[in-house]
């Protein structure tokens, strides 16, 4: 008996490429990742031909959504750098109008010029960080959350595609269902909107794969999701200041930009990097948040700085960046995180979450800053 997969291909060799052969013929196909009748895929192609392709994408997607028991089909179109390494990355083409409520918040001027807002979407920001590891996602999740705590309408997209994490740190074991053939409907968790980039990409993809197929998922995940409204969306990224952040921080019509960091030199190091390449993209940094600040011991009520103290509110001052907060190096954060129970959700009455909402206050005035159009938010502060 022939499997889904098979049928898919079938499906697809139906379709042609604009220079007429059937399209598992051309040798533009990624792996087709198939899980519960929910197919994805990728078409790879030359910078230059992405236009003719764009049709393409759309007769695949068709064919295979005709196919007898898929349930849901999403193909990106992800187009090959022609010049080489340094080669500024191609948009995807034929972006719906965009129009998201409040305008474009770019510094206007020299830089790339900032990528459509999404409709119906106030702020996006992004959380990010030079360095792995170093609490961005537990970051990003509770900034959500105390916004949401400020009686925001937030959003919470885990762009993270070498590690997503939100489906854990919000206990997801769901997959988004399609609504009306070709969006997304994201998952609901404490009143937020979730969607992350570990729905659309299988774990076993390899690595490789996953920067150019990241960047036609992403603007997939933004564009094709229903959202509904929202004052802001809160974007968890890869840590990294490479060529896949570099890309999706101009690709993302973000309104401004955290950086977390714990107070080593190493990761301070880092986070100058992730501060450079936000200005370079013309995003204002809403602020640093120095993560794994002190630690107070359980037993003893002793603190101790195991990371260092204060270095990343010294960098802050020295950068000219607001400085957001300290969140303590704590053992009930991680317990909570990794139980997918987040702290300012769970324990909305503790000194965490009382910081975190302190952080989520700052970042919303940022948002609010001088220069900048005010996003679509309703604040009764
Ligand atoms: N303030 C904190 N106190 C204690 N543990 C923390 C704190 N912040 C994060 N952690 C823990 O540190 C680990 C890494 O955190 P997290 O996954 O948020 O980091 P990240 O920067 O997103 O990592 P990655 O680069 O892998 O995406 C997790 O186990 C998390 O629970
Ligand atoms: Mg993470």
């Amino acid at each position: 008996m022939a499997s889904l997969k098979d049928d898919v291909v079938a499906a697809l060799g139906k379709v042609a490429s604009p220079d007429g052969k059937p399209l598992p013929q051309t040798g533009t196909l990624s792996d087709i990742v198939e899980t519960d009748g929910k197919v994805f895929f990728s078409i790879t192609v030359d910078a230059a031909a992405v236009q003719e392709w764009e049709a393409v994408r759309t007769r695949a997607e068709a064919a295979v959504r005709a196919v007898p028991a898929v349930k849901s089909v999403m193909v990106a179109l992800t187009a090959e750098r022609a010049g080489g390494a340094g080669a500024t990355p191609p948009r995807r083409p034929q972006m719906p109008p965009g129009g998201g409520a409040g305008g474009p918040a770019r510094a206007s001027g020299g830089g790339p010029p900032s990528p459509a807002g999404i409709p119906g979407v106030g702020a996006i920001i992004a959380v990010a960080s030079g360095k792995g590891g170093v609490g961005k996602s537990t970051t990003a999740v509770n900034l959500a959350l105390g916004l949401r705590d400020l009686g925001l309408k937030v959003g919470i997209l885990d762009a993270d595609i070498y590690g997503p994490s939100m489906p854990k740190l919000l206990a997801i074991r769901e997959k988004p269902q399609t609504i009306g053939g070709n969006r997304l409907k994201p998952i609901e968790r404490h009143g937020m909107p979730v969607m992350s980039i570990g729905f659309l990409i299988d774990e076993e993809t390899p690595m490789i794969w996953r920067g150019p197929m990241v960047m036609s998922a992403l603007t997939q995940m933004l564009r094709e999701v229903e959202w509904g409204i929202l004052d802001v969306m809160v974007v968890d990224m890869p840590p990294g200041t490479g060529d896949a952040q570099l890309t999706m921080a101009q690709q993302v019509p973000l309104k401004g930009a955290v950086i977390v960091s714990t107070p080593q030199d190493l990761a301070l190091i880092d986070a100058r990097r992730g501060i450079a390449m936000f200005r370079r993209v013309n995003v204002p940094v809403l602020g640093i948040v120095e993560n794994m600040s002190t630690f107070v011991c359980p037993h003893c009520g002793k603190s101790s700085d195991i990371f260092g103290h204060g270095g990343a509110r010294h960098e802050a001052e020295r950068l000219g960046v607001p400085f957001l907060g300290e969140v303590p190096l704590d053992i009930g954060i991680r317990e909570k995180s990794d139980a997918g129970a987040p702290v300012v959700a769970t324990a909305p009455d503790s000194p965490h979450a009382q910081i975190y909402r302190d952080i989520a206050a700052r970042v919303r005035d940022g948002l609010q800053g001088e220069g900048r159009p005010a996003p679509k938010i309703v604040i009764e502060a």
